[in-house]
């Protein structure tokens, strides 16, 4: 049986009132549609630096859209006790779903996945520093009907001494001017060019994209806004990589 509006669980934490939440009809439209089209489990991260918003796009988004979300809307700090216990303490206080406790954890956790409340099902896996601890092993099933939405701060570029080529290139005087950069800026722009155009077909990750650009990860993300390019789209395996890079 599906719940109604009203029967709706959830514990998505307090965000800003509705009128003070600003600019970013965009980023919630885009988070709605890849978390629904998605024909799997859908890992919607949320990425960037600390304090610009992505705890807070992740609660609106989860209030704004409540009522796709029949299943229930299950709130998990990554950054708190064990996801896994939080997984079978929601399910427990929200439908009553109790596994025996002499099973394992996982097992636990695959009854609750079994039983869950009919519907779509967002979990928000909040402030995710280590992907493969805090992450992987609390994903539900395979099923389109769970979408997943994370949030974590990622780390930005550590510059280590990097084995640099010169790669000399020729280009005719009259190219600088169609952008009005000297040959430095020109090559510079052609750099970022190529990374965002390259970033956004999926062809390399953010950390590869920012050192082709020659710029940090913070950065990067401002030329991708600058491109107008979505800076939030990353597939799971992606995310996996680029968390597994940071330290
Ligand atoms: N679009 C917005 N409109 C109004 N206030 C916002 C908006 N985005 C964020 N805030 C406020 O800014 C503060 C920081 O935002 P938030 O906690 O979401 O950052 P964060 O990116 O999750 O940071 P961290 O990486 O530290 O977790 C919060 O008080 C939040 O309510
Ligand atoms: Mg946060």
């Amino acid at each position: 049986m599906f719940a109604t509006i009203k029967e709706i669980q959830q514990n998505i934490p307090p965000a800003v009132p509705f009128e003070k939440f600003v600019g970013r009809e965009a980023e919630l439209q885009n988070l709605h549609s890849s978390l629904q089209t998605s024909r799997q489990v859908a890992i919607v991260a949320v990425a960037g630096m600390g304090g610009v918003g992505k705890t807070e796009l992740a609660t609106q988004y989860a209030k704004q859209h409540l009522q796709n979300y029949r299943g229930g809307v299950c709130w998990l700090s990554a950054q708190g006790i064990d996801v896994g216990i939080q997984i079978l303490r929601f399910a427990q206080l929200k439908f009553k779903l109790i596994a025996p406790d002499d099973w394992e954890l996982a097992d636990r956790l695959r009854y609750c996945w079994q039983n869950w409340q009919p519907g779509e099902v967002l979990l928000v896996f909040d402030d995710v520093t280590d992907y493969k601890k805090q992450v992987q092993p609390y994903l539900p099933p395979e099923s389109p009907r769970f979408k997943v939405l994370l949030t974590t701060r990622l780390e930005f570029d550590k510059t280590e001494e990097k084995f640099m080529r010169t790669v000399p290139i020729q280009l005719p005087e009259t190219v600088f001017s169609a952008l009005r950069k000297n040959p430095e800026e020109f090559i510079q722009e052609m750099r970022i060019a190529a990374a965002v155009k390259w970033y956004e077909l999926g062809d390399i990750s953010q950390a590869k994209a920012a050192e082709i650009a020659g710029l940090t990860r913070a950065e990067f993300i401002n030329a991708l806004s600058r491109y107008q390019v979505d800076f939030m789209q990353y597939t799971a395996q992606e995310l996996a990589q680029e968390l597994a890079n940071v330290d």
